[in-house]
């Protein structure tokens, strides 16, 4: 085990804040960050912990570990951390676990709690002496005068997610789930600007959720079913959801349906000028049919913000030139990721400009396939520079792709009439 820090001491700028009767926020803001898992961070993130003072004290998940001074800090600010009863772990990944043995160095008598799967995973990460004793779903904590309710959330987002709740205050912990990443000196989201919230939790699902969509809708439907009074929903990254608990379960529940839409996403990099044509050529067929073209050159795009605008798309149109018979390097990556995220109800089209050979729109073709893209129009692949006969094809191709999602559209909104 790494050497564990030093407690700061009463000088340090850190303290816990209260966000409840009995709960203090514990955790770090993290300004710096800028890549998480390959997505742009580009406003940073939190790591929140949380202190609940019942008779048993209580620690909710900890903080990345170049932070720990931080966390540390902010419980010495309240109380002294050898007097840690009970440690949850609502989440193995190490941006919540990562103190963990530094908080049992301090507390070795603190009994450590986790799902089952959380054992197994905390286990092997850590390789700890101490017992991670199991809770299992829907299992009681008790913290003596109060109780925590433990919820599995498998796969939101790692097989040992938990969400817990507090009766006393009302409180649900949710590990990643309603989060962002987001630093702020604010710790609640109704200070904070509504455009960015919405923004930036729509920008975490897409890129941390999308894959597990169905699972996300389960999880709203059981809380839905369960009833659980909640004053507070708070997430480990970003604000806590206090006065607009609604607006989180109602985006969530936008985010993971993935209806159709008539939004189309036009994906793609050129080399000489010719495949940006066919896409701006594309972009006018599909207004012109009725929707709503989005073009993203990606000499100048982080794949995570093409993750966040196919979210609520209905189309993904992908167009690449060929390089050494290959992907274009940018639309390779981006593929890549996007097939790992597997956003449902697409229709499409690879296209691209080519020299020779031109393989890297079948390789698009392949990769739409594999994603599950439909297809409703076939590849278009072209030599060097396109035609006026070329463009007007594409405005075709784009108008044809636009009336397909219209009555995609339409057809999913009478059935939900
Ligand atoms: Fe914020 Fe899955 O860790």
């Amino acid at each position: 085990m790494s050497t564990c820090p030093d407690i700061p001491g009463a000088d340090s700028p850190y303290r816990a804040l209260p966000i409840s009767d009995h709960v203090y926020w514990v955790g770090a803001v993290d300004w710096a960050l800028r890549d998480f898992h390959g997505y742009a961070t580009e406003r940073g993130t939190t790591y929140n912990a949380f202190l609940i003072l019942a008779d048993k004290v209580t620690l909710i998940d900890t903080v990345k570990r170049p932070f720990a001074d931080e966390m540390f800090a902010r419980i010495a600010s309240v109380i002294d951390p050898a007097k840690i009863d009970v440690i949850v772990s609502d989440h193995s990944e190490m941006d919540h676990s990562g103190c963990l043995p530094d908080v049992l160095a301090r507390a070795p008598h603190a009994a450590l709690y986790a799902s089952p799967n959380g054992v197994k995973a905390l286990t092997d990460h850590f390789h700890l002496a101490h017992p991670i004793l199991a809770v299992k779903d829907g299992e009681q904590i008790d913290l003596g005068n109060m109780a925590l309710t433990c919820l599995e959330t498998r796969m939101l987002h790692w097989p040992d997610s938990m969400v817990s709740y507090l009766d006393a205050d009302r409180i649900l912990f949710t590990n990643d789930a309603f989060g962002m990443h987001y630093a702020t000196a604010e710790r609640f989201a109704d200070d904070l600007d509504p455009a960015i919230l919405y923004h930036e939790a729509k920008n975490y699902f897409a890129n941390i959720l999308t894959p597990y969509a169905g699972l996300v809708l389960k999880v709203l439907d059981r809380l839905q079913g369960l009833a659980l009074p909640m004053d507070i929903i708070a997430p480990d990254h970003g604000p806590l959801w206090r006065e607009d608990t609604e607006s989180i379960l109602g985006w969530y529940t936008e985010w993971a349906e993935q209806c159709p839409t008539t939004k189309a996403l036009i994906v793609y990099d050129t080399m000489w000028g010719s495949t940006e044509k066919m896409a701006r050529a594309l972009a006018e067929g599909l207004a012109a049919g009725g929707a709503q073209p989005k073009l993203i050159p990606l000499s100048g795009s982080h794949r995570s913000d093409v993750a966040l605008e196919l979210l609520d798309a209905g189309a993904l149109l992908v167009g690449s030139p060929t390089l050494n018979n290959n992907l274009f390097p940018t639309v390779a990556d981006v593929l890549y990721y996007l097939k790992g995220l597997r956003k449902q109800n697409l229709i499409g089209l690879a296209f691209g400009s080519c020299g020779w050979g031109g393989e890297a729109v079948t390789q698009v073709q392949e990769l739409l396939t594999a994603m599950k893209v439909e297809q409703v129009v076939d590849p278009l692949k072209i030599k060097y520079v396109p035609t006026g006969d070329v463009l007007a094809r594409c405005v075709a191709l784009g108008t044809q792709i636009a009336e397909t999602l219209r009555a995609r559209t339409q057809e999913h909104n009478d059935a939900e009439v």
